[in-house]
């Protein structure tokens, strides 16, 4: 059975992560929707928060499952048996940073392929920062966080 894991911070879920999350449903038997506790990132929403938006928005996907986590991604995926962390990339920047951990990743642990997907198109300039700031001005961000297909 082919698992993967998608970690994140996820303070909020978006559109962006729900393509790549819904993306992965069909190319892999289970997926695992790591959020991760990020404390150095001092996240607007709480741990709890998070997943339950997380939860809410994939409840379409039968096969994903939304958990959190606290330790080394390594350590979580070794824990949960995958053996893929898929993550999206929607630039050059996106890719400086993720290649950088997913070579980190791979120096702690040969258990599991880092596996990258290109943002589509229209949901590259969706991120998480903007929707926090957005919200701290009182803007409705529900067009950005929320899905028809959920
Ligand atoms: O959505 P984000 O904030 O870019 O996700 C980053 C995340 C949570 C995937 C990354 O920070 C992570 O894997 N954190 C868990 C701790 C860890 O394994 N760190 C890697 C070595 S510094």
């Amino acid at each position: 059975m082919k698992k993967c894991v998608i970690p994140g911070t996820f303070d909020p879920i978006h559109e962006g992560h729900f393509a790549i999350i819904k993306r992965a449903s069909k190319l892999f038997d289970e997926v695992i929707v790591a959020v991760a506790k990020s404390s150095e990132k001092k996240p607007k929403h709480s741990l709890e928060e998070r997943e339950k938006l997380a939860a809410d928005k994939c409840s379409s996907l039968d096969n994903v499952t939304v958990k959190t986590f606290d330790n080394l991604l390594v350590d979580f995926v070794r824990s949960e048996g995958a053996q893929c962390v898929v993550k999206g990339l929607r630039s050059v920047k996106d890719f400086e940073y993720e290649s950088n951990m997913a070579a980190l990743n791979s120096q702690l642990s040969k258990d599991f392929e880092t596996i990258f997907m290109i943002a589509d198109p229209e949901l590259k300039e969706i991120s998480s920062t903007q929707i926090r700031e957005l919200e701290s001005m009182g803007v409705d961000t529900s067009s950005l966080t929320r899905n028809s297909d959920c």
